[in-house]
């Protein structure tokens, strides 16, 4: 297959890339670097069924050659990098979506949204099904994604009902991993990062707010599964096992031995209190569920970071 990925240089399109290319596909990756790292890009350059192209997809994008599927994760994805580029995020999934749609439907290619468990904003039904509607404020500071990946998945859903054009949406809820961006603010990487120089880990409340952490092989394995099934509507895909914000704090001290203090900041606005993915859909329509423990899941994540974390200043 000759598969285009928008986000390439990302952690999660990064991670899809390779297994793609490892499976012997080709790959064209798309990036503007907004939030993207030339680390990812560097790893993906080692397949020689790996291309890369450096653009905007708020703009059209010009692609020689057939597509068998078109992903679109582009997005600034942690809080702190989407509230510092608010226009560029809503633009990104919102007119960035439509391009992509158009040019699946031009390459009669299958599109792939990732979309994201902030679409239940900050939820009253616990867990989230697929069904739930969510609880967004549609002028927060956060609504900027919220929104605007709740518009890409009308968009896209129409798209399929206007055109009969292939989709599918994954529903995305925390994920981690190696080769995430040690520096772009995520609870998971912030901790490790803290706890691995020996600063203090910084918890927003009083770190009783719950959030699911999934593992990036589980996650990309979810895409795969999807991607086999012509179901076009979102799939919840993320881990059930929830964790206080608090108690990761903790166990990440714990794995990495640090004895950094644990220092509480005020919560921010519109901070979901609780966060699960109810994944009876994942498990009955691709017969899903993350495999790995978020203990080993986290293990693996803080070997690589001992790695990059020195050549962070
Ligand atoms: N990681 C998670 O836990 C999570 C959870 C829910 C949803 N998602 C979604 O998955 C996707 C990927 O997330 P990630 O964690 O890999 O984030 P990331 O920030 O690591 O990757 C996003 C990539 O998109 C690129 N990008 C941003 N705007 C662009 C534009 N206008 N044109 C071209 N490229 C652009 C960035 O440079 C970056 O490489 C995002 O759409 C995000 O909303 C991620």
């Amino acid at each position: 297959m000759r598969v285009l990925i928008t986000g390439a240089a990302g952690f999660l399109g990064s991670h899809l890339a390779e297994r793609l290319l490892k499976e012997g596909h080709e790959v064209l990756g798309v990036d503007n670097l907004a939030t993207g790292q030339r680390r990812n890009l560097e790893r993906l350059g080692r397949y020689s069924g790996f291309t890369f192209l450096q653009a905007d997809v708020r703009y059209p994008l010009e692609v020689e050659g057939p597509l068998d599927w078109v992903f679109h994760l582009a997005s600034p994805a942690s809080p702190p990098r989407y509230l510092r580029l608010p226009l560029e995020t809503l633009l990104v999934n919102a007119e960035g979506t439509r391009h992509l749609l158009d040019l699946s439907l031009a390459k009669g290619a299958n599109f792939f949204l990732a979309s994201t468990s902030e679409v239940y904003g900050d939820p009253l039904v616990h867990p989230q099904p697929e069904t739930y509607w969510g609880n967004v404020n549609p002028i927060g500071p956060r609504s900027i994604y919220d929104e605007s990946k709740r518009y890409a998945e009308a968009l896209s859903v129409a798209y399929h009902r206007v055109h009969g054009l292939s989709i599918r949406i994954a529903r995305i809820f925390n994920t981690y991993g190696p080769f995430m961006d040690p520096e772009d603010g995520r609870v998971v990487s912030s901790f490790i990062v803290q706890a691995l120089k020996g600063e203090p880990l910084t918890v927003y409340g009083d770190g009783s707010q719950t959030r699911s952490f999934c593992y990036v092989d589980d996650l990309v394995e979810g895409f795969f599964r999807l991607m086999e099934v012509g179901y076009p509507y979102p799939v919840n895909l993320g881990n059930p096992e929830e964790y206080r914000v608090l108690d990761l704090a903790h166990l990440v001290r714990e794995l990495t031995g640090s004895s950094s203090p644990i220092v509480f900041r005020p919560l921010p606005e519109d901070d979901p209190k609780q966060r699960r993915p109810d994944i009876s859909l994942a498990k009955r329509l691709l017969g899903w569920e993350p495999k790995v423990p978020v203990r080993e899941g986290l293990e693996r994540t803080v070997l690589y970071f001992r790695e990059v974390v020195d050549h962070i200043v």
